[in-house]
């Protein structure tokens, strides 16, 4: 089978795996990981419900069989898991059907960055993403909930840029009342540096975030308030199915881009699946359940068995969430069922 044949319900191939290396944070964002529900007795997951290295490897070597051409390691904070260079260092063996290596991200917080960059990408770490929600220190400690000064964060990007892990996007996600005020600075200061800043959507993910849609910032609004301050044109995608509507700075040539999934959804050609800690694969950011495959793995299945269940997901997907969502407005998930947190699933 070649691997453009794997299609879902609705024609869309699989490209793109996320794999969630650890659900803990050392943030307590307030919209991801709010202190209220993310406190000193909530219970993470213990190591073994973990999926080791090398399930994570086999998993990944399958949905590069089947298609996958990037790895995106998340968390929680992904930098707290033990030893992840040496996943990075398996997962950069992987090779597509056609012999590719396999584009491997990463989406931190920065906060560890500074220390283990140089070690990341020796390990064969192509590029992170970074998030970042506001340049000012206070906002930016209170937003993250733990204190945390942003200069660390900017100094990590440094030292992540000058190691290679490039090109680095930052995401900035926009909560009106909270960070809005914060938009115009980010694209000031960083429409003069090699990074690529995107202003994402508040959304609606997860159940304990207690999301309204009078906090979310429509992208247009973004995209006016820069345009405002720095005359900005329209660019294409770099790939069908990218999450985030690129623009360019009229006068630098630099990039900017925003990421609508609330006002403009892109699920028509989103290609991405999910793995949670816990071996779980998710068809979608916002789905409430997912397929236990760390059960199969421990079952002693076969690889040609766990391909075929892979492939079955992805064939019997029907997943558009955010479509819907944006026909009726701002409606939450499937009464009486929790969706999945982000802090778990990975962005
Ligand atoms: P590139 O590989 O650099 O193109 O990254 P990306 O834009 O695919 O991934 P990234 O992890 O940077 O995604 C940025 C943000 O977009 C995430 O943190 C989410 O907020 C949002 N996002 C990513 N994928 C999806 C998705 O499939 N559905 C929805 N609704 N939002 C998504
Ligand atoms: N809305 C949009 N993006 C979110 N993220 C986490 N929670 C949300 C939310 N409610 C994204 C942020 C962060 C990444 C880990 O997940 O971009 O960078
Ligand atoms: Fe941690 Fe990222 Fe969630 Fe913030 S958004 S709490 S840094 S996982
Ligand atoms: Fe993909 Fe679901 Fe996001 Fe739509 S809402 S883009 S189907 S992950």
């Amino acid at each position: 089978m070649t691997p453009s044949e794997l299609l879902d319900t609705r024609n869309r191939p699989l490209r793109d795996l996320r794999i969630s290396v650890t659900d803990r944070c050392n943030f307590r964002c307030v919209y991801c990981m709010p202190r209220e529900v993310f406190g000193r007795d909530y219970t993470f997951l213990p190591r073994e419900e973990l999926l080791t290295f090398e399930e994570i490897t086999r998993l990944a070597r399958i949905s590069v069989a089947h298609g996958v051409e990037k790895l995106r390691l998340t968390g929680g904070e992904p930098l707290l898991r033990k030893g992840l260079e040496e996943l990075i260092g398996m997962l950069a063996e992987l090779r597509t059907p056609q012999g590719k290596r396999v584009d491997i991200a990463l989406t931190t917080n920065a906060s560890a960055l500074a220390v283990k960059a140089e070690s990341l990408k020796a390990a064969g770490l192509d590029r992170i993403t970074v998030s970042l929600d506001s340049l000012d220190d206070a906002t930016f400690r209170s937003m993250n909930d733990v204190d945390f000064p942003v200069a660390k964060v900017l100094k990590g990007i440094d030292v992540a840029h000058e190691a290679g892990l490039g090109p680095i996007k930052i995401n900035m996600v926009v909560k009106r009342g909270h960070n809005d005020h914060d938009i115009v600075p980010m694209a000031r200061h960083f429409r003069n540096t090699p990074y690529i800043l995107r202003f994402i959507e508040y959304m609606d993910v997860g159940s304990s975030n207690g999301w309204e849609l009078g906090e979310v910032v429509p992208s247009s609004e973004v995209v006016s308030r820069i345009n405002e301050a720095f005359p900005l044109e329209a660019i294409e995608p770099n790939y069908r199915g990218e999450t985030a509507a690129r623009w360019r700075y009229k006068d630098t040539g630099g990039e900017v881009g925003v990421i609508s999934s609330v006002t403009q959804s892109f699920c028509s050609t989103c290609t991405r699946t999910r793995i949670s800690t816990e071996g779980k694969l998710f068809t979608c950011l916002f789905a409430t359940e997912g397929h236990d495959l760390r059960a199969l793995l421990r079952s002693g299945a076969t690889d040609e068995e766990l391909s075929e269940v892979m492939a079955g997901i992805w064939r019997s997907r029907t997943d558009r969430y955010s479509e819907l969502r944006s026909s009726r407005t701002g409606g939450l998930g499937p009464a009486g069922r929790k969706k999945i947190e982000m802090s778990y699933i990975g962005g």
